[in-house]
């Protein structure tokens, strides 16, 4: 960072404090974002200013709306931001969530433009630019690194504010191609927005190729698509993939290689591939995990999927490939359950109001359908659940199953993976994901095929043991080496090479 120091930006806080029951705990949001930002913070202090959106989260600042966090163990500056009821209704329900995010994931759910949402957008974007400047006061050439499309107008209010701040931007969500994104009425204001930033960083080449596309039909602006950057009014903004990524515990990996080298050998391997599921016992220990006694469902093999209660994640879709299962191989019932985690999200947004009817009502009607002897092949776990309690889920499960519509990266396929210290268990991941460019080794699917979706299940249900695990090894590999240090490491270097007018170098 050179002598700058680092702000990162969010809509979404690291650290809510709620009130549960009659106590009032501090609770981490289930978001890739915090999953992701929150071990480079506590890595390289700064301040990370968010909304302040916890009920009882005003109790724990100091004056200046200060807070050190983790609260357990302090490492770095969270600075809130109060936002009224009206703008988080128009800039983080309204246009953040019910136009951009629809925009830009392909799940065919129509986005609304509502004058007065945008009107609070640029309001929002506003308001915490202000509060940047106030932080960034007595820091000369701060590193502004902004997430996400709830501050698009951001960049640009930055440098026109502070021009000797370096600023990046990520786009944690997918960029659609020119023709969709034109839908949006103020598409030329939101690129002008980003724009204003040093670097714009996406998951993938093809969010980047978008953009530029985007930029180039839409604005007065010069792309090269040699360089990947955009020459505007004088400033350059350098387009870039950096694919995110998650923490990397290397004492796991360890373990995972010790398991490893122990039991993977070549003639192992072929030996292996010829096991089919009548050779697997069934006292394979991990049916009988701690988790299977606690949910009752010892001796059968555990599917698992992890996510926000969003249209995105193509939960409905999963559901409906499990009871095809069912249905074309009745040999599975009884003996695979499948236990869905949907975190509670934005709830007063109505399209994910519908969506969790829908669900609830797939789970029964599916649970209802092929019940037999107290087994029940769906178990629905619809609260936020901590990261302690979704690793216990990772680690006893046969088969983790991403069968996102559309999504820019997808961190719970990754969190699976590095769960996996034991070097076992299969992914199943949505072709459709910008994580199934990097993991090659997951059974890839179309979440739209249910037939497909169905079939990979019972191809991970039945894949030989040395199968498994070489597959596995090769992408926790991928994440071990290309972890969220590392993607945040890219970023600002980046951003650190930009060369600011006026600025003498050291
Ligand atoms: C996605 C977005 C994040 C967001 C997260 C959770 O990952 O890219 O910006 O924080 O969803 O959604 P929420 O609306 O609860 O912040």
């Amino acid at each position: 960072l050179g002598n700058g120091k680092l702000y990162v930006v969010s809509n979404r806080e690291p650290y809510m404090h709620v009130k549960q029951c009659s106590t009032v705990e501090c609770v981490v949001p289930p978001s890739g974002l915090v999953t992701a930002l929150e071990p480079v913070l506590q890595a390289c202090d700064g301040t990370w200013i968010a909304h302040g959106s916890g009920s009882e989260d005003a109790a724990f600042v100091d004056e200046h709306d200060h807070l050190r966090v983790p609260p357990d163990d302090p490492r770095y500056t969270l600075r809130r931001v109060w936002l009224s009821e009206e703008e988080v209704s128009g800039h983080y329900e309204g246009f953040s969530n019910e136009g951009l995010w629809p925009l830009c994931h392909m799940a065919h759910t129509r986005p609304i433009f509502r004058v007065q949402d945008w009107e609070y957008y640029q309001q929002v974007n506003a308001k915490f630019a202000e509060v940047l400047v106030e932080e960034m006061r007595d820091t000369e050439h701060p590193v502004v690194f902004i997430q996400d499309y709830h501050f698009a107008l951001l960049p640009r209010m930055v440098k026109n504010l502070r021009p000797d701040a370096r600023v990046a931007i990520f786009w944690h969500i997918p960029w659609p191609n020119a023709e969709a994104f034109s839908i949006c009425p103020w598409q030329a204001e939101l690129l002008d927005g980003l724009l204003g930033a040093d670097v714009i960083g996406f998951h993938i080449q093809s969010h980047c190729n978008n953009f530029l596309d985007t930029v180039d039909r839409t604005l007065e602006a010069r792309t090269d698509w040699e360089q990947f950057s955009i020459l505007r009014g004088g400033h350059t903004s350098l387009v870039k993939p950096f694919p995110i990524s998650v923490a990397w515990d290397e004492h796991m990996t360890e373990q995972a290689e010790n398991v490893h080298h122990g039991s993977l050998n070549g003639a192992g391997l072929k030996k292996d591939a010829e096991d089919s599921w009548n050779r697997l016992p069934d006292s394979d220990e991990r049916l009988h995990s701690d988790l299977h006694r606690e949910l009752g469902i010892e001796g059968k093999h555990l599917l698992v999927g992890v996510d926000r209660m969003d249209y995105t994640k193509g939960i409905v879709e999963r559901l409906l490939a499990v009871e095809y299962l069912l249905d074309e191989h009745p040999w599975y019932l009884e003996k695979i359950v499948f236990a869905q985690i949907a975190a509670p999200s934005r709830t007063r947004v109505p399209s994910y109001i519908a969506l969790k009817a829908q669900v609830e009502e797939t789970v029964e009607r599916i649970n209802r359908k092929f019940e037999k002897s107290g087994w029940k092949p769906v178990i629905l776990i619809e609260r936020q659940c901590s990261h302690k309690e979704v690793t216990r889920y990772y680690k006893a499960a046969d088969i983790c199953l991403v069968t996102s519509l559309h999504d820019g990266m997808n961190l719970v396929s990754k969190e699976f993976l590095a769960a996996r210290s034991d070097g076992d268990g299969v992914l199943i991941l949505s072709r459709f994901a910008g994580a199934a460019q990097e993991l090659r080794d997951a059974l890839t699917v179309n979440p739209y095929d249910v037939r497909q979706v169905a079939e990979a299940i019972r191809t991970g249900l039945e894949m030989s043991p040395g199968e498994r695990r070489l597959r596995i090894d090769r992408m926790r590999q991928q994440i071990k080496e290309h972890n969220v240090y590392r993607w945040a490491a890219m970023v600002l270097t980046d951003v650190c090479a930009v060369r600011i007018e006026g600025e003498v170098l050291a």
